[in-house]
């Protein structure tokens, strides 16, 4: 192990191209970049106890379940009309950028960056792989923390948030909120976020206390960000403030609906907020029925000031497992609870009590999101959360949510103890650049995204196929009214070869009274997990790959995709109009119908900061530490200064592409501490 290893890390842009300049000490040898995976830094992390006892860094692996009984057909045809037209069931159009992420207030520090000229790389790069398949990437910033946050003008120490535990919300065993402080920076972070990668945000507007309103982080949202923000979050889970007692016992719908009217009026009396027609309302968890609100008069009253109608919801929670004394009853078994994840009927059962409302977004021309989501509240199930279970869910729940005309859903970054986390910086004291934790379900928002792909056109289908059986789900992709793409997910788990299943597509033909339109070929991405010698399993940790790139083992990535792509060609069979897809036992395919489908959606590489310039794409340098150590010192001021805008115009090379003379130095100060 390398000790004392102080890597700095420095991005410099000159005029047209960007110059990714990465620092070694003298004294440390020069690191393979992190994505590499197999022997990472991170390796032996996961054996420092009180690493392993955070729950995103836990060591918990599974039993796999063994394959259904009865098994399903391990063979089976989907016949498809190859236009949209002739096929019932299609979703709305949907958009590439479907999958976003929701990240805890408290946690933006960790996961973001410290300050607007101290922006976390690796973040930077996960954003980017995801934008340079779905053009931006969605992002929310709130969470319960938001409902205590207060705009201050300065911090101690120059902080830009901070938690003050004196002055804590709700019953210590259910939840302590903390009062959160923070300042401007905050909203010049992600505007400095947004000019380097196509980050498009909504921000939570405090609604703990309706007759003092906290509109500010509206008004410097406006000011600041601009077209970045998408919109005003007003309340989260207001079904549950009672509960957390935030709200007096027998808090109801009506008493929100009345309160949500408040802050509309205070929003739309503040003439300093320009966006006051675009709240993200009401949230609610799932403790009252949507319909219950409606029937108060509430979208009546308030549909025009809202434009993203937002639900909250979890399949599962593990709250006993964090608030033992919580009334929570028993703590859950993650071994119990690990089927649950790995059959289609989950997406279809958390979508189901919405598809009434979804409707009637359509019919309000409002979007309609999942705001808040991931595997189980209360920080996940370990050996669940952040296992390959969890990306093949994340996929069909993704696409069963886009079937049932949801607009979108943002995976929830929870910090340092929650196992469910897309992403993960590393264990708060110990700054390392590429020591990241990349979760599975990171995987499920490319596939997605590559799924529904670029066009604005997509239309999602659930195809019910083999019979309906829950271990093989199957989607079709309808783009500009043509059959473009299949998703085929996997759920069972190879037990004595047994597990994986063919299907063989055809498109058009007699079945469907249209001509035969079987491609000649197709091209086949896989989400699967490497696993050297043994058979892979749902509840492997480590090595998620998509198309064969990963971000890496725990404790290993720095953000970027890395191994060479494999793409599958399969050959059809034009006289029986057929293509055969394997889908491997587990794991999960998307079938690309014809190349422009898949070069559509494949993405130009992406240009993203690196560490080293061994798998850089753009030009690297090596600068001496001392030099970088000195100008960042100088640097308190560094201009980001921005018009840039990334990656807009369609450009997919956010980082090649910024075209401002931006000579920025960088981002992170990175100290390896054993
Ligand atoms: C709302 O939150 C603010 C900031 O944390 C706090 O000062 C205030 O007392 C809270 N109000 C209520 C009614 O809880
Ligand atoms: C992390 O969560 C577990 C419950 O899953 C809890 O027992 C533990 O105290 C938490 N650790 C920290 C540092 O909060
Ligand atoms: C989604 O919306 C489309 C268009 O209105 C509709 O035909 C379809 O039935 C809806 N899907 C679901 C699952 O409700
Ligand atoms: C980091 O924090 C943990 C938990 O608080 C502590 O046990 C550990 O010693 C710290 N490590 C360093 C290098 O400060
Ligand atoms: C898709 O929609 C987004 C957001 O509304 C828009 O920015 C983009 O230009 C659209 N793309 C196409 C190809 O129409
Ligand atoms: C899938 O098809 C291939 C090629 O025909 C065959 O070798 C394999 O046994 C089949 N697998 C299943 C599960 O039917
Ligand atoms: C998949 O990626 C690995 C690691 O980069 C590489 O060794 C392997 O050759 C790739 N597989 C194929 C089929 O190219
Ligand atoms: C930003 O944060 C970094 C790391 O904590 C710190 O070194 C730097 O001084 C901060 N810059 C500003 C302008 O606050
Ligand atoms: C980036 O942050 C700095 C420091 O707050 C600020 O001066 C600059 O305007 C920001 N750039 C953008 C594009 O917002």
């Amino acid at each position: 192990m390398v000790s004392g290893l102080l890597l700095l890390y420095l991005i410099a842009q000159c005029s047209l191209l960007s110059h990714a300049v990465t620092v070694y000490d003298p004294a440390g040898a020069e690191q393979p970049t992190g994505s590499s995976g197999s022997a990472a830094p991170g390796a032996t992390l996961g054996n420092i106890g009180w690493i392993s006892a955070l729950n995103a860094y836990n060591n918990v692996r599974l039993q796999a379940p063994p394959l259904p009984s009865p098994m399903p057909a391990t063979s089976f045809a989907l016949t498809l009309t190859s236009q949209a037209q002739h096929m019932a069931g299609l979703s709305i159009p949907q958009r590439g950028d479907f999958f976003g992420f929701s990240i805890e207030m408290s946690v933006v520090e960790q996961v973001i960056g410290k300050n607007a000229s101290f922006i976390q790389v690796p973040f930077l790069n996960l954003l980017a792989t995801l934008a340079d398949r779905a053009i931006d990437v969605r992002i929310r910033v709130g969470g319960n923390t938001q409902e205590m946050a207060s705009l201050v003008s300065s911090l101690p120490d120059n902080a830009m948030i901070t938690k003050d535990n004196s002055a804590i919300a709700g019953p210590v065993s259910t939840g302590q909120t903390p009062t959160l402080d923070y300042t401007s920076e905050l909203l010049y972070l992600l505007a400095n976020v947004s000019s380097l990668v196509n980050a498009k945000w909504y921000l939570g507007i405090p609604m703990n206390d309706t007759t003092h309103l906290r509109l500010q982080i509206a008004e410097l949202g406006d000011a600041i960000l601009g077209d970045n923000v998408l919109g005003y979050q007003v309340g989260n889970e207001p079904d549950l403030y009672a509960s957390h007692q935030r709200r007096p016992e027998g808090y109801d719908v009506q008493d929100y609906s009345d309160e949500f009217g408040v802050m509309v009026n205070g929003i739309h009396d503040d003439k300093q907020i320009k966006n006051a027609n675009k709240l993200v309302a009401p949230s609610l968890q799932g403790t009252w029925k949507a319909e219950d609100l409606w029937a108060t008069g509430y979208l009546d009253a308030y549909s025009t000031s809202i434009g993203v109608i937002a639900m909250e919801h979890y399949p599962d929670q593990n709250c006993a497992a964090e608030f033992p004394d919580g009334g929570f009853g028993p703590v859950k078994d993650p071994q119990a609870v690990f089927p649950n994840y790995l059959t289609h009927a989950s997406g279809q059962q958390i979508v189901q009590p919405y598809l009434n409302t979804a409707g009637i977004a359509q019919q309000l021309g409002k979007e309609f999101m999942m705001f808040e989501t991931n595997t189980a509240s209360c920080g996940g199930f370990p050996g669940v959360s952040d296992s390959f279970a969890s990306a093949l869910w994340a996929v069909d729940y993704g696409l069963q949510m886009a079937y049932s005309n949801f607009t979108g859903a943002l995976l929830h970054v929870g910090g340092q103890n929650v196992s469910y986390n897309p992403f993960t910086p590393p264990p708060t004291n110990l700054s390392l650049f590429e020591s990241w934790t990349v979760g599975p379900v990171m995987y499920a928002t490319l596939f997605v995204a590559e799924a529904i792909g670029t066009s604005n056109t997509s239309r999602v289908v659930d195809l019910r196929a083999n019979g309906g059986n829950d271990f093989t789900p199957a989607y079709a992709i309808y783009e500009n009214d043509a059959l473009a793409r299949i998703a085929l997910v996997n759920f069972m788990n190879e037990q004595d070869g047994f597990g994986s299943y063919n299907v063989t597509i055809s498109v058009g033909g007699d079945a469907v009274g249209e001509a035969n339109a079987a491609p000649t070929q197709v091209q086949v991405k896989q989400v699967s997990i490497r696993r050297y010698l043994l058979a892979p399993s749902v509840s492997d940790k480590d090595q998620v790959t998509w198309a064969n790139q990963t971000f890496g083992g725990r404790f290993a990535a720095d953000g970027r995709l890395s191994g060479t792509e494999v793409v599958q060609t399969v050959t059809c069979n034009q006289a029986t109009n057929s293509c055969l897809i394997n889908v491997p036992a587990p794991g999960a395919a998307l079938v690309f119908l014809s190349s422009d489908a898949q070069a559509q959606e494949n993405p130009k590489a992406t240009h993203t900061y690196s560490t080293t310039a061994v798998t850089n794409p753009v030009a690297t340098e090596t600068v001496n530490p001392t030099a970088l150590a000195n100008s960042n010192g100088n640097s308190g001021t560094f201009p980001l200064a921005g018009t840039s805008k990334g990656g807009a115009n369609g450009a997919n090379h956010h980082f090649t592409s910024l075209s401002v003379s931006w000579l920025s130095v960088l981002l992170g100060i990175v100290f390896r501490l054993w």
